[in-house]
């Protein structure tokens, strides 16, 4: 084992060293906490070879330069999760056709959140990299476990690395750092909290299992069936074989207002359509929700609430991307493949005077995936 070559910067006491496994009194005054260290290195078979500050003398001029380029990105990495807090409750979010400053929302979340971040661990690779002192040492493997004793002087270790971190000696770090940590904090609660501050019951009647095909939405009128863009559905839009996604036709229809709403039209062939007919006809539940060969199913997985939407005309499958549930169509959309465990409710549909697609009455099912609240 090599004795200590480079004395550490300010460290120039050597009690301890070589003394075998003596017990060693962490409140001597006569030994410095950087002896103890050393000491609870060397019985651990650390040998510190190299231990020096980056920066000659105390306070230097570049020491100083470096603390403040590290209280800079603290301070920018607070600046800009103060700024993806105000942007997360007052930024206009709700989808709005055409283009409009909502379409940022999630953008400028993103980017903020990512600068906050990198600024942060910028601000610690810097530190670890530019500010703390320089350390070369050896260490032998050993396997038993370690004394009371050993472990009094890596508490003792523990204290003096966090001195050594110098936060203590640096107002400005200590200042930035809890400018800069304590927005950060915020945003990792304000997806949480944000979650709990809107109360989905605090309307008279809770929306809560009605969607947008419900005729209350739409002043007592049987509501129609639209495109994205607000355009009605007539049959004779969707091939043999095809399916469209349709929205309630009311304001908002088709925006996260509605999100329970998205539907699936779907056009099926004679024969397909004749068996679907067979077991809509023989379940209470789906009774009379076809029109002809048409009918339509909630577009929200039962599983968790994803999008299924790859329907698969051969088969008459509808796949969900997110975890490969599939529903067969001709048989009351029951859940056939998958974690899904409940069938896609059906939308009761027929045809107005004026040949445009309407719901004959909301859901007669939840929509969407199993919760505690559901009836
Ligand atoms: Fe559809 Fe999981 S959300 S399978």
């Amino acid at each position: 084992m090599t004795d200590v070559k480079d004395e550490p910067h300010g460290h120039g006491h050597d009690a301890g060293h070589g003394a075998g496994t003596e017990p060693v009194d962490v409140q001597d005054p006569r030994l410095s906490r950087f002896d103890i260290v050393r000491e609870g290195a060397r019985r651990d078979d650390i040998e510190i070879l190299v231990y020096e500050s980056q920066f000659t003398g105390a306070n230097s001029k570049a020491e100083k330069r470096v603390v403040r380029n590290i209280a800079l990105l603290f301070l920018l990495s607070g600046a800009a999760a103060l700024a993806f807090l105000i942007i997360y409750i007052w930024w206009p979010w709700q989808f709005e056709l055409g283009h409009s400053i909502n379409d940022y929302y999630t953008a400028l979340l993103g980017i903020l959140l990512g600068i906050s971040l990198f600024a942060l661990g910028f601000a610690i690779l810097a530190w670890a990299k530019k500010l703390l002192p320089h350390e070369v040492s050896i260490q032998d493997r050993h396997t038993s476990p370690s004394s009371d004793d050993d472990r009094l002087i890596t508490g003792q270790t523990l204290v003096y690395m966090t001195e050594e971190l110098g936060v203590q000696r640096r107002p400005l770090l200590k200042g930035a750092i809890g400018l800069g940590l304590a927005p950060l904090g915020l945003v990792a609660a304000a997806p949480l909290i944000g979650g709990l501050i809107e109360n989905p019951h605090k309307d008279a009647e809770p929306m809560m299992f009605r969607t947008g095909f419900d005729p209350a939405a739409n002043g007592g009128k049987p509501v129609r069936l639209t495109r994205g863009d607000g355009t009605p559905v007539r049959p004779e839009d969707v091939s043999i074989g095809g399916q469209i996604t349709v929205f309630p036709g009311i304001p908002g229809g088709a925006t996260n207002e509605y999100a329970d709403s998205p539907t699936l039209l779907i056009h099926l062939r004679e024969d397909d359509a004749e068996r679907a007919r067979q077991a809509s006809e023989n379940d209470p539940r789906n009774k009379g929700t076809m029109w002809g060969n048409y009918l339509a199913y909630s577009k929200i997985c039962t599983h968790a609430g994803c999008p299924a939407s790859l329907y698969e005309q051969q088969t008459n499958r509808l796949l969900c991307p997110c975890h490969q549930s599939q529903f067969l169509i001709t048989d009351n959309a029951r859940p056939i493949f998958g974690p899904a465990s409940r069938r896609l409710p059906a939308l009761p549909i027929t045809v107005d005077a004026e040949g445009f697609f309407v719901a004959s009455s909301d859901y007669r099912e939840t929509v969407g995936p199993d919760f505690w609240e559901r009836p």
